[in-house]
């Protein structure tokens, strides 16, 4: 996809990326000692939690159940919008409360949030009971600090990182399905986000190691593997290597998990060449989220998004035409400084026209040190609420509309775990990434099965097993 005239392109430098390999011994010095870990945010903290797991494990730490029962809590943080914020501040009045009864308790605070100056600053100043704050690029000091840990401890906040750790171990939630980080950081700078602060700029992974973890994970018998970054097609602009996103991922599937999926994909970075392989491999999932954020070009300008509305709907044709049976969702922000009604109408047009799986629907929040926190932003709070209630009225209505289609279906289902509508239930997702609820025991857990879809909801469906059919 070629620059379109409106954006407003940002030319920003790029960084020397430096590799480093992580190898040292942690001591289990906290032997019979329990952690309480808790996630906000997306996928990218979600992994990065299962690497803090293996740290607290690897210094002896086991699981523990609740806040009351730990020694050590760490709150991996989320900075994308004000409510992710106040989630975490809630919290940490529980933990204070709690470290008033138990002077030995370890608050650990790490995540993004954390990888902000002033809420760093706020934090040491009003939170003063915080044991230990940490980034998101030096996660691997973590075994370090909580053995030496005594009063307030702050790191340096690295938001301008320009190192790829290596050899980072970590300790899996699932056995089935697994993340593999592919880039950190992005270097988009959509006005509104402030991810680029907190993870700084984008460096990708050398595809050697890449490859080679994902064929450890094939060894270790997992189903299916999703590949994380920020923008996950811009894969390898920064090495200058020859090598894409589209050539990464058809070596990733030459390499034979059942199921390959990838997040988040950036409309801008997606190339013909990516859906040819999309579409070649029958391992590579049907199944695109593809974040829109507007219908309008005058608001998709002020984001820096770098596409126009009519570019947007010409790669989703394209994506849609290719590639069978393919599933899309989105993200759309409402109540961008600036939006008009007819802007939103915008919005609404084309959420009608591209009738998404699914879509993560947000108000805007402006972010400090972003450069759409200080444009001026008249939209009443009630007006960017009711924006926000319309344009989900006519997501859910596309979400069930998609989901009936399965009805009378058979599809492949990889069954995930129990499922929450009953114990006589397991529940897993369809090729398309849809929930799937059936009535099955935990000896399905981990397989690859045919279902026949039987009911749709707005997000889920019911089905029945079909045939057990054991992939791999
Ligand atoms: N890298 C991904 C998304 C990361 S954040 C991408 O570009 O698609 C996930 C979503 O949060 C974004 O797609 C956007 O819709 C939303 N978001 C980010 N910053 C926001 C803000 N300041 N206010 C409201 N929503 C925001
Ligand atoms: Fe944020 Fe934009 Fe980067 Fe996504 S592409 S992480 S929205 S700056
Ligand atoms: Fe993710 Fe939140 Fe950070 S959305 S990248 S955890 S700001």
């Amino acid at each position: 996809m070629n620059l379109p005239d409106l954006c407003v392109a940002r030319d920003r430098k790029k960084v020397d990326i430096n590799y480093i390999n992580l190898d040292f011994d942690i001591k289990p010095i906290f032997k019979g000692k329990k952690y309480f870990l808790r996630t906000y945010g997306c996928q990218m903290n979600v992994h990065d939690s299962e690497e803090i797991k293996y740290y607290l494990e690897a210094l002896g730490f086991q699981q523990g159940n609740c806040l009351e029962d730990a020694d050590i809590v760490v709150l991996n943080t989320c900075a994308i919008r004000e409510n992710a914020k106040d989630k975490v501040i809630g919290y940490l009045g529980r933990c204070k409360h709690l470290k008033k009864e138990k002077k030995d308790l370890i608050i650990c605070l790490c995540g993004c949030l954390t990888e902000l100056p002033n809420e760093v600053m706020s934090f040491k100043k009003n939170h003063s009971y915080v044991d230990i704050i940490i980034g998101t690029h030096n996660i691997y000091e973590l075994p370090k600090l909580i053995a030496e840990t005594k009063g307030f401890q702050n790191i340096e906040v690295y938001s301008n990182s320009d190192k790829v750790y290596e050899n980072i171990k970590y300790k899996r939630d699932s056995k089935i399905s697994a993340w593999i980080n592919i880039a950190y950081g992005c270097d988009k700078f959509c006005t509104y986000c402030i991810v680029p602060m907190t993870r700084g700029r984008e460096r990708s992974r050398k595809i050697e190691q890449i490859l080679e973890e994902v064929a450890y994970l094939k060894k270790e018998g997992f189903q299916e593997i999703t590949l994380l970054g920020q923008n996950v097609n811009a894969y390898g602009n920064d090495l200058n290597l020859g090598y894409d996103f589209a050539t990464l991922l058809e070596k990733v599937a030459l390499i034979g998990i059942p199921r390959v999926r990838f997040v988040t994909s950036h409309p801008w970075n997606f190339t013909d060449r990516m859906i040819d392989v999309i579409a070649k491999y029958d391992n590579i999932m049907p199944y695109i989220h593809l974040p829109l954020q507007s219908g309008s070009d005058e608001i998709l300008r002020k984001m820096n998004r770098r596409y126009s509305r009519l570019q947007y709907k010409e790669l989703f044709d394209m994506i849609k035409n290719k590639i069978k049976n393919v599933a899309v969702t989105t993200d759309i922000i409402v109540g961008f400084p600036g939006e008009t009604e007819e802007d939103f109408q915008q919005t609404l047009e084309l959420v009608q026209y591209c009738m998404f799986d699914g879509a993560y629907t947000f108000i805007f929040s402006p972010r400090e040190g972003t450069l759409a926190a200080n444009f001026e932003d008249e939209i009443s709070l009630e007006e960017k609420e009711d924006r926000l209630k319309r344009l989900n009225e006519v997501v859910n209505k596309y979400s069930l509309l998609n989901n009936q289609k399965y009805v009378g279906q058979e599809v492949m289902v990889l069954v995930t775990g129990e499922s929450e509508k009953g114990k006589d239930k397991v529940c897993g997702y369809t090729e398309t990434f849809k929930l799937v609820n059936l009535i099955g025991d935990q000896s399905l857990i981990g397989k690859i099965v045919k279902v026949k879809i039987i009911d749709a909801k707005s997000f889920s469906l019911d089905g029945e097993v079909v045939k057990e059919a054991l992939i791999a």
